[in-house]
């Protein structure tokens, strides 16, 4: 027993972290255009020249070349996002701009071309810019009716082309970064936690109501949640750390059970009550939320510990959320902790919970690559990338073998792009290097490191070449 027959392989990415050509054909700015140094710097009032993400890695000219290379990987599935700001420059437009929506034909017409089936995120970490200054982004409920008006465009635009989407990208990571997920322009120090939670409110929203009008408008296709998975241990077995473990992971699991229940959790009500937070519904959200998901798709790279004794409350690093080092695992370059089998656990965990099918949509490891010549071609012994990758779809296997429905697997930052958290380009995840540098420099050029023809032997056998 091993990987299903129709697994969908293969790779994603996010249109603000490799499309650059970040003020073409009508694209207006997002929130990503202000951010040189991810979520560790702040924020311009302009686009600088420092920042990586406006030229990304010029996916938005090069993309016929690099769709090319992954299916010569043979991808099944290609994750990317729409840019919100290409359809909508500032968001709260009537009417959509054409030549953002003809370039995202003609990418999905290419991965066509060679059998790729996108899987599109609707917003990941791009709201218009224009929507975060004007309306403080989802802490407005207005802006339930500007994603609607774009999903809709979307959707009639794209719905023969596209069968898999995903609603937002790590929906919970607004509650860690708000303007980088959640395009909130109030500082995160001064956002108060009515204000957050009526924004999440807004979003759960959101993400239904994309949910119903797909459904109606694409009766084939699949809409999921994305969740930030990171699964959380006590880090000893004392019953005080039990229970802050579990109730510090229900903050997480609020997004997903909302997402496949329908309905908002005790355990959540409870927090709002002992917390002095009251969340708006207007007359219809509860019926909205009715509509669930299809699939349940999250990112995962690493796990982290939770305890109750504030003398052990250390911070470590980690995606987008840091937490309690594990003592028993080792970090990569960037201090996010390496857990295998922690893919397993969280794999069976959520089909517990859920009993729907789950998509393994981000895994990958950032580090630093140095291109080489090897007989005569250019590339990168990236030994550690394909050990890090082996070792977590081995334990994909094993949760296939405990029984949990798996649909595919995109692994993160297929090809070299802008960090999320850093925006670094030297924080690779890729399978092919791109040749540009954090000080600007570099030609562009594409180039295949040995993962590429690891990961496509592995696609090839099914995952079988993972026992070699
Ligand atoms: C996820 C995001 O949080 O992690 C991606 O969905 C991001 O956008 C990825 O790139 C890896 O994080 P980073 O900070 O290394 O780019």
């Amino acid at each position: 027993m091993s990987f299903p027959k129709n697994f969908l392989w293969g790779g994603a990415v996010a249109a603000n972290q490799c499309e650059g050509a970040y003020n073409e054909d009508g694209k207006g700015l997002c929130t990503q255009d202000v951010t040189p140094h991810g979520i560790v710097g702040p924020r311009t009032e302009e686009p600088t020249e420092d920042n990586m993400k406006l030229i990304g890695i010029d996916f938005y000219h090069r993309y016929k070349e690099d769709v090319k290379l992954f299916a010569e990987m043979g991808f099944k599935v290609f994750r990317t996002s729409i840019a919100w700001s290409r359809i909508f420059p500032n968001g709260d437009e009537e009417t959509p701009n054409e030549k953002g929506l003809q370039f995202y034909d003609d990418l999905f017409d290419e991965c066509h071309k060679y059998g790729i089936e996108p899987l599109v995120t609707i917003s990941h970490y791009e709201t218009p810019l224009h929507l975060a200054k004007t309306y403080d982004g989802w802490v407005n409920r207005k802006m339930i009716g500007f994603y609607e008006r774009y999903v809709r465009t979307i959707f009639a635009r794209y719905g023969k082309k596209v069968k898999y989407w995903l609603t937002f990208n790590e929906i919970n990571s607004v509650l860690h970064e708000p303007f980088l997920s959640g395009g909130i322009y109030t500082e995160k120090d001064k956002l108060s936690q009515q204000d957050l939670y009526q924004a999440v409110h807004h979003e759960l929203v959101a993400s239904a109501l994309a949910t119903k009008i797909g459904h109606e408008m694409m009766p084939d296709a699949k809409i999921g949640c994305m969740i930030l998975s990171m699964p959380t241990y006590p880090l000893t077995p004392c019953p005080d750390d039990v229970i802050k473990t579990m109730e510090s992971v229900h903050k997480n699991d609020f997004f997903g059970d909302v997402h496949v229940r329908g309905y908002y959790p005790g355990y959540m009500k409870r927090y709002f009550r002992e917390n002095n937070i009251e969340i708006k519904f207007e007359p219809g959200d509860e019926e909205i939320l009715k509509n669930t998901v299809d699939f349940v798709s999250f990112s995962y790279y690493m796990s982290i510990c939770e305890t109750a004794d504030p003398a052990k409350q250390t911070k470590g690093k980690g995606n987008l959320m840091g937490g309690v080092p594990n003592p028993y695992l080792e970090a990569s370059d960037w201090g996010w902790q390496i857990d295998p089998k922690g893919l397993r656990y969280v794999l069976n965990y959520y089909w517990d919970r859920y009993q729907k099918p789950l998509f393994i949509v981000e895994n990958g490891l950032g580090a630093v690559d140095k291109l080489v010549e090897k007989d005569g071609v250019m590339t990168v012994e990236d030994d550690y990338r394909i050990d890090y990758l082996q070792k977590h779809l081995l334990q994909v296997e094993e949760a296939v073998k405990d029984g949990v429905d798996v649909m595919g697997y995109t692994s993160w930052g297929c090809i070299d792009l802008v960090s999320a958290s850093t925006a670094e380009l030297k924080k690779r995840y890729g399978y092919i290097y791109v040749d540009r540098n954090d000080d600007g420099t570099g030609t562009l050029n594409r180039y295949k490191k040995k993962s590429f023809y690891w990961y496509k032997d592995v696609i090839a056998t099914n995952g079988e070449a993972l026992h070699k």
